[in-house]
């Protein structure tokens, strides 16, 4: 602060002097700026702090300084309401000159950012949202997070393979929900899985009580479950004391619903709920073990897969402006990005070149109790899994 206050002021006394202008300050081209967008407060607010925590342990554990240049984050709260994302990303582009936007926590966020990115030719790093329909809505969209039918489509091949006849689902009413649901469907019927109750609970603030006696109702074998991170421990509260766990009717789904994050406080309801997703803390690698002890070490708690996604989107920008030599030109930003491949906690990750999407294991888990603890503990691995959502196409 120091320094730039003295250089600033060297400036401008050499240019008032000078009988000239002051343009711009002497330290603008050493900088990199980062627009970060997230959810710091409202309902979705656990994956803006998830994000927020990751990036700033890479930041420790990597330096502040990228190819001769200072990264500079820029943070703003979003709340995770589409408007307020528009704007945000507006005045970080106009005013802040950012060379990054990134973050987004849920699907309208990413959303409405995408057109301000194709105007101002600037890389929107996706680290949350996980619609698969994203990535299609600028050329300028990297993606290090996941799509829903990345893991629907695996665990709905998982329960015909496992006996489950019948299912009720209970999905949250927005594009991420519908994704999930429209590919869990596609291969859960085509194996000859029946859905008996299909359910809908609204995005903001849900109470699942009303719906969860229809599910019991329905007697279903198990119960397909997508709501987004921040919102499992309230279900699984609901869904205990409904009584459902009692009445056998499982629960599995992608594994939104069991985030690491809150996991740990869900109590013995949640016992044996297997899900396919993209990561556990307890994924067993020398990597994700240093990568939990380190979150835990600064933040006090678990990190969940939203803290992953904003570990790696840093690590994706850091990397691209290595091989730009600092250059921050978005199409060269976006090139450098693409078919990049590295380890992250939660495995072997890859942008695909192609879609700017990400290409990662999908890993079946089932919670169980380990040294006292909640945990997603991985039995099966599909490895550098694409969207099915895009391969369609
Ligand atoms: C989304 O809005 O795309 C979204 C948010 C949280 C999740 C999954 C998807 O856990």
């Amino acid at each position: 602060m120091f320094a730039r206050f003295w250089l600033l002021s060297r400036v401008a006394l050499a240019a008032a002097t000078a009988g000239t202008l002051v343009v711009a300050p002497a330290w603008a081209d050493d900088a990199v700026k980062i627009g970060l967008i997230l959810p710091m407060t409202g309902g979705q607010a656990s994956t803006g702090k998830q994000i927020d925590n990751a990036i700033k342990l890479y930041m420790k554990q990597h330096g502040d300084t990228v190819a001769g240049k200072k990264i500079e984050i820029i943070l703003k709260d979003d709340g995770a309401l589409p408007d307020k994302t528009k704007t945000a990303a507006q005045e970080l582009i106009v005013n802040d000159k950012v060379s990054f936007i990134a973050g987004f926590g849920v699907t309208p966020a990413a959303l409405a950012a995408a057109p301000l990115a194709t105007q101002a030719k600037i890389p929107e790093v996706v680290m949350a949202a996980g619609t698969s329909i994203i990535t299609e809505k600028s050329p300028y969209i990297v993606r290090t997070s996941f799509t829903l039918p990345q893991s629907s489509t695996i665990i709905g091949d998982w329960a015909v393979k496992n006996g489950i006849k019948k299912v009720a689902s209970l999905t949250s009413d927005y594009a991420p929900g519908n994704d999930a649901l429209a590919s869990f469907k596609e291969h859960f019927t085509a194996g000859g899985g029946q859905i008996v109750e299909e359910v809908k609970v609204p995005l903001a603030n849900p109470d699942f009580a009303p719906f969860l006696q229809r599910m019991k109702d329905a007697k279903p074998d198990a119960m397909f479950v997508f709501v987004p991170a921040g919102q499992g421990g309230n279900f699984m509260k609901q869904y205990a004391e409904r009584g459902l766990d009692k009445a056998g009717i499982k629960v599995i789904g992608p594994g939104d619903v069991t985030d690491d994050d809150l996991l740990n406080d869900m109590g013995d309801a949640v016992l044996g709920t297997v899900t396919a997703h993209i990561y556990s803390a307890a994924h067993p690698s020398e990597m994700n073990k240093e990568f939990v002890a380190a979150y835990k070490k600064d933040f006090g708690n678990r990190p969940g897969f939203m803290a992953v996604n904003g570990y790696d989107g840093i690590h994706l920008i850091y990397e691209a402006l290595k091989k730009t030599g600092g250059k921050t030109d978005g199409d060269g930003l976006i090139e450098a990005m693409k078919g990049m491949k590295w380890e992250s906690p939660r495995g072997p990750i890859s942008i695909d070149p192609e879609t700017r999407d990400i290409v990662q294991n999908v890993y079946v888990r089932k919670v169980e109790k380990k040294d006292g603890e909640l945990y997603n503990v991985e039995f099966e691995t599909f490895e550098a899994v694409k969207d099915p959502g895009k391969a369609k196409k």
